[in-house]
């Protein structure tokens, strides 16, 4: 059977490279494509480290249709993997239509390049920012989205909509969006993980960047929720556990393992852990003291969120399979690594 390609736009990012490690090791040809805006070649070089291959990267914009395009001339990939995405919320809501303009139209040309090119597969990065404050939890793949609370979030909305419409019209078109729960953590190598630009946003990039020394204090967002420590509940999911449902995504898409032309799956691992239990288990795990305060909530965050996994065991074969211990482990590894501790 002829080796099957897969595209990874944006995997110069975060989720991107770790799945571009995942995909290769599943025996599968990557062609990462990133216009570098949030993200540096260091980190096609460890992919490319890891992995022991030469992979190839393409420097474009995914909004550009014309240089877009000539990418698809050039590689013959069946399959996408769509990352390219801006992602800060709080940026999203200060400046929309920069959200709008790239996130939609890099969508939209992936689509209609796909079918311009005749090219079959493709997983869409959703998020778990789609279910808003749900009514009920563990939210499951029917719990109703709520209406966005940010341009971001609406744009994952939006995009989810856009594939099913895509897929639902075009035969040779289908789709798998996998809402991610909190991705966290680094590749064991601690040669690729997570680099935010400028103060980070997401707890675990603000508790390693503390312990570094780069950041004072870690805030915690409020300790006044109705929840048993007063702290928020999410599910923090391994990023090499995510970019591994990428995988068996693909798997399914090229076996012909689809039921729908369209469906979603959550990935996270089931549990909601507490913003306290996260600094106790990073303190404990690392041996080494945060320096914390409790401050006021922050706008815009739901209590408590965390994900039924159910569809995703059973229909794609896939679990989180790292320790939460493992993971804030590798989160450290990797902040000591690129600040030389
Ligand atoms: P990231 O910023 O590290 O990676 C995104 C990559 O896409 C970056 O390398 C960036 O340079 C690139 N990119 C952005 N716009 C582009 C464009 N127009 N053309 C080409 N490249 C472009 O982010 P990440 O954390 O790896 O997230 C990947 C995807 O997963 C995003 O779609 C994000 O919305 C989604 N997601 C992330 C999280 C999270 O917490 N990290 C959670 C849920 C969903
Ligand atoms: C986690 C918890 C904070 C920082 C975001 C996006 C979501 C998705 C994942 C893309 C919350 C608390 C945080 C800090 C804190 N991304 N916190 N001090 O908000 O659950 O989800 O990333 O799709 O769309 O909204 O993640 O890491 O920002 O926060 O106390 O300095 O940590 O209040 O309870 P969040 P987060």
């Amino acid at each position: 059977m002829k080796k099957e390609c897969v595209l990874v736009s944006g995997g110069a990012g975060y989720i991107g490279s770790h799945t571009a490690v995942a995909l290769v090791e599943a025996g599968f040809d990557v062609v990462i494509a990133d216009n570098l805006s949030n993200s540096d070649m260091n980190a096609v070089e460890g992919v490319r480290r890891i992995t022991g291959r030469d992979i190839p990267f393409v420097n474009v914009d995914c909004c550009d249709t014309e240089a877009f395009a000539r990418l698809f001339e050039q590689y013959d990939f069946g399959s996408v993997i769509h990352f390219a995405a801006f992602k800060a919320v709080g940026e999203s809501v200060a400046e929309p239509m920069k959200y709008y303009r790239n996130n939609l139209l890099s969508f939209m040309n992936v689509i209609e390049l796909m079918r311009r090119y005749g090219r079959r597969n493709i997983v869409f990065s959703s998020s778990a920012t789609v279910y808003g404050e749900a009514d009920t939890l563990p939210v499951t793949e029917q719990t109703p989205r709520k209406p966005a609370t940010s341009p971001y979030g609406n744009t994952k909305q939006m995009c989810e909509d856009i594939l099913r419409d895509a897929c639902k019209a075009y035969d040779n078109l289908q789709g798998i969006a996998l809402r991610y729960f909190n991705p966290i953590g680094a590749h064991p190598s601690a040669l690729i993980g997570e680099l935010p630009r400028g103060v980070p946003q997401n707890l675990v990039p603000f508790i390693t960047q503390t312990a570094a020394g780069i950041r004072e204090c870690l805030s915690i967002f409020g300790d006044d929720y109705p929840t048993p420590d007063g702290s928020c509940l999410r599910d923090y999911i391994d990023v090499t556990d995510l970019a591994k449902a990428h995988v068996v995504a693909i798997k399914r898409m090229v076996e012909g393992g689809c039921k729908e032309s369209y469906e979603i799956f959550n990935i996270g691992t089931g549990n909601g852990v507490s913003v306290f239990e996260l600094v106790r288990g990073f303190e404990r795990v690392n041996n080494l003291k945060l320096n914390y305060r409790v401050t006021p909530r922050r706008a815009g965050d739901v209590p408590a969120v965390w994900a039924d996994t159910s569809l995703a065991n059973t229909e794609l074969g896939w679990r989180a399979e790292r320790t939460l211990d493992e993971t804030l482990a590798s989160a450290w590894a990797w902040e000591k690594h690129i600040r030389n501790i």
